[in-house]
C-alpha cells in the first residue's frame, strides 16, 4: 500500500506513521511543520515532504505523481480555546486547505481517506456513554471545523465516491512505550503532559480546573485513550477502506471514565512523586464528562484498545518525558 500520511510529523500522526512503514506501507509524509517535529518522522522509514497541504503547487503533482492507494489526514490545528479567539484560523486551516488535497485526490484517483475527528463535534452530548447516533452540535469552532470536514466527505462520497472513515477520538494519551517519539505541544495544554512537566520541575504546578463538576469527585472525567491504540485503528480503517467499505464515522475511546484526580493519583504512583496540585476555576467549554461508546469500532474494524488501565498510559508518557528527547523534540 501507499499511502500519504498529512500532519505525519506530529502527536498521532507519528505513532501511525510507523505503525504503518512496521506493516509493510510505503509511506510519504506531508506536513507543514508548523506544529510537527522533523525528528517524530526520522527513522521511521517515511518519506518526509515539508509543505503545506493548501499549496496546490505541492499537493498536486504530489498527488498525481505518486497515485496513493489513500490519504491519512491528521494535519490540523487543535486548540479548541484559541479557536474560539480565532476561528478564522481554524475554518482556514482545517476545512479551506484540505478541500485542496481532496481535489488532488478526485484529480490522482485516490478516492480512500481516513480522517481526524474529535468528541468535539458532539458538543455537550445528551448521554453517556456517546454512541456515534449522537447528535453532532459543537460548541467551539474546532469542533465546528472537524465537523465541516466530515460533512464535506459525505457529499464527495455522493458525487465522487470517494470513501471516508472519520475517527472521532477522545483524549489522546500516551506514547509509543519505547520513549522515542511522543507528545510535544507548543504550548502544552493537555491533562497528562503538564502533570509530568510539573512534577518533573519544568512547570511551576497543575492548576485543576474546577472541583465543583457533578461527578464522583467534583473534577472533569475523560475517556483517555492510548496513543498506539489510535495509531492501530487508522490501519483498521485502511484495511476496511481497501475491501471496499463506505463512508463511515467511529469513536474512539476505551469506554472508562477517569477523573482529573484519578489521573494525578495515576501520575503521583508512576513517578513516585507528589504533583504541585492547586485547584482553580472550571475551564470554559469543558463539559463534565466525555465517554465514549465504541462499540462500532470494535464490531465493524475489531478494534480492542490494549491500554485499558489509566497507570499503563501515564507510564508510556513518563517514558517519553525522560526518553532521549526528554519530553521535547
Ligand atoms: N485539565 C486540568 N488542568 C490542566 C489541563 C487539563 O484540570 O492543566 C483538565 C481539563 O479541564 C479536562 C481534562 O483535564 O477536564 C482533560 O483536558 P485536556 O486539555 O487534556 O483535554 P480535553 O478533554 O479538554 O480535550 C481533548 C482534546 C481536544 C478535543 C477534546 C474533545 O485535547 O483536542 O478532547 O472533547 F477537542
Amino acid at each position: 500500500m501507499k499511502i500519504l500520511v498529512t500532519g505525519g510529523a506530529g502527536y498521532i500522526g507519528s505513532h501511525t506513521v510507523r505503525q504503518l512503514v512496521r506493516s509493510g506501507a510505503e509511506v510519504t509524509v506531508l506536513d507543514s511543520m508548523i506544529y510537527g517535529h522533523p525528528a517524530a518522522v526520522e527513522g521511521s522509514g517515511a518519506k518526509l515532504v515539508k509543505g503545506d497541504l493548501g499549496d496546490a503547487s505541492i499537493v498536486y503533482p504530489l498527488l498525481v505523481r505518486e497515485k496513493f492507494d489513500a490519504v491519512v489526514h491528521f494535519a490540523a490545528f487543535i486548540q479548541v480555546g484559541e479557536s474560539v479567539q480565532d476561528p478564522l484560523k481554524y475554518y482556514e486551516n482545517n476545512i479551506a486547505k484540505p478541500l485542496t488535497l481532496l481535489r488532488a485526490m478526485l484529480l490522482a484517483g485516490t478516492r480512500k481517506f481516513v480522517f481526524s475527528s474529535t468528541a468535539a463535534t458532539y458538543g455537550v452530548p445528551s448521554q453517556m456513554p456517546i454512541p456515534e447516533t449522537e447528535k453532532q452540535d459543537p460548541i467551539n469552532p474546532y469542533g465546528g471545523s472537524k465537523l465541516m470536514l466530515e460533512k464535506v466527505c459525505r457529499d464527495c462520497e455522493k458525487a465522487y465516491g470517494l470513501k471516508s472513515v472519520f475517527l472521532r477520538y477522545f483524549n489522546a494519551s500516551g506514547s509509543a512505550g519505547d520513549g522515542t517519539i511522543g507528545e510535544d505541544h507548543d504550548p502544552e495544554t493537555h491533562l497528562i503532559p503538564v502533570i509530568l512537566q510539573a512534577i518533573k520541575g519544568e512547570r511551576p504546578g497543575i492548576t485543576v480546573f474546577g472541583t465543583d463538576y457533578d461527578t464522583p469527585d467534583g473534577t472533569c472525567v475523560r475517556d483517555y485513550v492510548h496513543v498506539d491504540d489510535l495509531a492501530d485503528a487508522h490501519l483498521r480503517a485502511l484495511d476496511y477502506l481497501m475491501k471496499g467499505g463506505k463512508t463511515e464515522c467511529f469513536n474512539l475511546g476505551t469506554g472508562k471514565g477517569l477523573s482529573v484526580k484519578e489521573i494525578i493519583d495515576a501520575a503521583e504512583k508512576v513517578t513516585g512523586k507528589k504533583a504541585p496540585v492547586t485547584y482553580g476555576e472550571r475551564r470554559e467549554g469543558d463539559p463534565p464528562y466525555l465517554i465514549a461508546d465504541a462499540t462500532k469500532a470494535r464490531d465493524i474494524l475489531g478494534w480492542v484498545p490494549k491500554y485499558q488501565d489509566a497507570l499503563q498510559i501515564v507510564e508510556t508518557a513518563w517514558q517519553w518525558a525522560n526518553g532521549p528527547h526528554g519530553g521535547h523534540y
